[in-house]
């Protein structure tokens, strides 16, 4: 059976980092609250020169050479991204110039934190349907820049950085099993950035509006990931038809360890099994899973044939999983 395989991960992160405990001198909040509410410890943010792209050429470059995949050989780029260089063009085409990938087509996708699972769904279905064999899905997200950092309910949650996979389509056992994305734009405004688009349009009266920088309602976003969180897991495994005890590694979109613990519950996972970064890295959005992967797998982690499962939930709202046999 033909399958899409994971074949090489790579993931980048700006150097410099910022604690919670930097936070403290520049906002109302304690290092404890933020542990406490969210496991966060520290976040990496980019310096001057560096936009999505930059960091996204990074990871994919990784990605390529623990596959051993020469750039000529990738026939399409998927760059799921909340926070691109540029309206237009995308930061997928950017990408694809610097990495040499001459071949290859490229897009942006937007599905906020659940860009990189959606991605992961669409280069599978492209695999399997025979229209193309080997794929980079990156996602890079530099959310310091769209932050209004005098927001502390916010400005404390999120990181910058960037992810990627290479995908092959190879015949075989080992690949992606499933795949499920769901979307709910009914409450979009519980998370949400009103300012800089074609909506709500910048002018130089509301350049400094909170409107720029991101805008949740924390705890209505908390009980409707927890259910669509959830939902995403349970699917994975009736899709597949294996049970918890089957699952090697659970990698979730990491948001805030409370939401993943209760989903990892709701399907009985005991907690060694799940892969946790958020107190390294914070919430990187769409590039959360994909940084999650390529360190898992770099620590001895994930091994050949285990089975992973991979969530994730985000604004919009959307919702996604899939199942992989590495
Ligand atoms: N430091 C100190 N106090 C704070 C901070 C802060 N950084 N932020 C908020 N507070 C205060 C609030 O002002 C409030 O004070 P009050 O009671 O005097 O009004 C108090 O802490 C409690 O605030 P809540 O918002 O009710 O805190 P809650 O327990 O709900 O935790 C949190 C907040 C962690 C954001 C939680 O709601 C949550 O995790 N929601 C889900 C958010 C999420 O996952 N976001 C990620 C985005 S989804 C995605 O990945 C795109």
């Amino acid at each position: 059976m033909l399958r899409s395989r994971i074949i090489g991960t790579g993931h980048y992160l700006p150097e410099k980092v910022l604690t919670n405990f930097d936070l403290e001198k520049i906002m109302d909040t304690t290092d404890e609250w933020i542990r406490q509410r969210t496991g966060i410890n520290q976040r990496h943010v980019v310096g001057p020169d560096q936009a999505a792209s930059d960091l996204g050429l990074k990871a994919g470059r990784r990605a390529l050479e623990t596959a051993g995949v020469a750039p000529e050989e990738v026939d399409y780029l998927i760059c799921a991204t909340l926070t691109p260089d540029y309206f237009m063009p995308s930061s997928a085409c950017l990408i694809q110039h610097k990495l040499g990938l001459t071949r290859a087509a490229a897009v942006d996708i937007n599905a906020a934190c659940s860009g990189f699972v959606y991605g992961l769904q669409m280069a599978d279905a492209f695999i399997r349907a025979g229209v193309h064999k080997t794929i980079l899905v990156i996602a890079s997200e530099v959310l310091s820049l769209r932050l209004d950092w005098t927001k502390r309910d916010t400005a404390v949650l999120f990181g910058d950085g960037s992810g990627a996979v290479v995908i092959r389509g190879e015949e075989g056992e080992q690949g992606i099993l499933s795949t499920f994305a769901a979307a709910d734009g009914h409450a979009y405004d519980i998370l949400h950035i009103p300012a800089g688009g074609t909506r709500l349009v910048l002018t130089p009266e509301n350049i400094t509006d909170t409107e720029r920088g991101i805008i949740m309602n924390g705890r209505e976003l908390y009980k409707r990931a927890v259910m669509a969180f959830g939902e995403a897991v349970e699917k994975a495994l009736q899709q597949t038809g294996c049970k918890a005890e089957d699952i090697d590694i659970f990698v979730p979109h990491q948001a805030n360890e409370r939401i993943i613990d209760s989903a990892a519950k709701r399907i009985g996972l005991p907690s060694e099994k799940v892969y946790l970064n958020l107190d390294r890295v914070a919430n990187t959005s769409a590039a959360s899973i994909p940084i999650a992967l390529d360190q898992a797998r770099r620590e001895g982690r994930i091994e050949e044939n285990d089975l992973v499962l991979l969530a994730a939930f985000g604004a919009g709202l959307t919702w996604a999983s899939a199942m992989v046999r590495w």
